[in-house]
C-alpha cells in the first residue's frame, strides 16, 4: 500500500524559514523521508516540472517564482502518500485553504503557496524520475 510522492518546499518557504515547520508536519503525520535535497532550478527545469501549465496565463510569474531561490525537493513515502500530502498541503489558493493545512495556516497567496505535492500516482512517478533520476 505504501507509495511515494514528490514534495517541493518552495522558495517562499525557504526564505521565510518555514522548512522545519513544514517538514515536521509531514513527519508527524507518519510519512517517511526517502531523499531530500536543497535545489535551485533553472527555467528549463521549471518548464519540465510544470509541463501541464506552461501555456497558461499564470505560468510566467510562476516560473519566475520557482526559479527565484532554493527549494527543498524531497520524496516522501507512506500509505496513500500522494493523497495524504495533498490533504496536508491544502487548497492551491492559500487564501481559501482550510485552517489546519500548511497553506491554510501559513500562506495568503494563490502563487506563493509554500509547497508542491504530486497530484496522482502517475504524476508522482514522472516527477520523482525528473527530480531524482537515480532513485529508480
Ligand atoms: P496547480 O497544479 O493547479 O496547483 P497545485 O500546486 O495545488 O497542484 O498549479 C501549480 C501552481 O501554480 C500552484 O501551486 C500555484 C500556481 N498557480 C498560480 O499562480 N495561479 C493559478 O491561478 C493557479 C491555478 C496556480
Ligand atoms: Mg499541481
Amino acid at each position: 500500500m505504501s507509495e511515494r510522492t514528490l514534495v517541493l518546499i518552495k522558495p517562499d518557504a525557504v526564505r521565510r524559514g518555514l522548512v522545519g515547520e513544514i517538514l515536521s508536519r509531514y513527519e508527524r503525520k507518519g510519512l517517511s523521508l526517502v531523499t531530500l535535497e536543497l535545489r535551485t532550478i533553472d527555467g528549463a527545469m521549471a518548464d519540465a516540472h510544470y509541463a501541464e501549465h506552461v501555456e497558461k496565463a499564470f505560468y510566467p510569474p510562476l516560473r519566475d517564482f520557482v526559479t527565484s531561490g532554493p527549494m527543498v525537493a524531497a520524496v516522501l513515502e507512506g500509505d496513500q502518500a500522494v493523497e495524504v500530502v495533498r490533504l496536508l498541503n491544502g487548497a492551491t489558493d492559500a487564501r481559501k485553504a482550510a485552517a489546519g493545512t500548511i497553506r491554510g495556516d501559513l500562506a495568503l497567496s494563490n502563487r506563493e503557496n509554500l509547497v508542491h505535492g504530486s497530484d496522482s500516482a502517475e504524476s508522482a512517478a514522472r516527477e520523482i524520475d525528473l527530480w531524482f533520476p537515480k532513485l529508480g
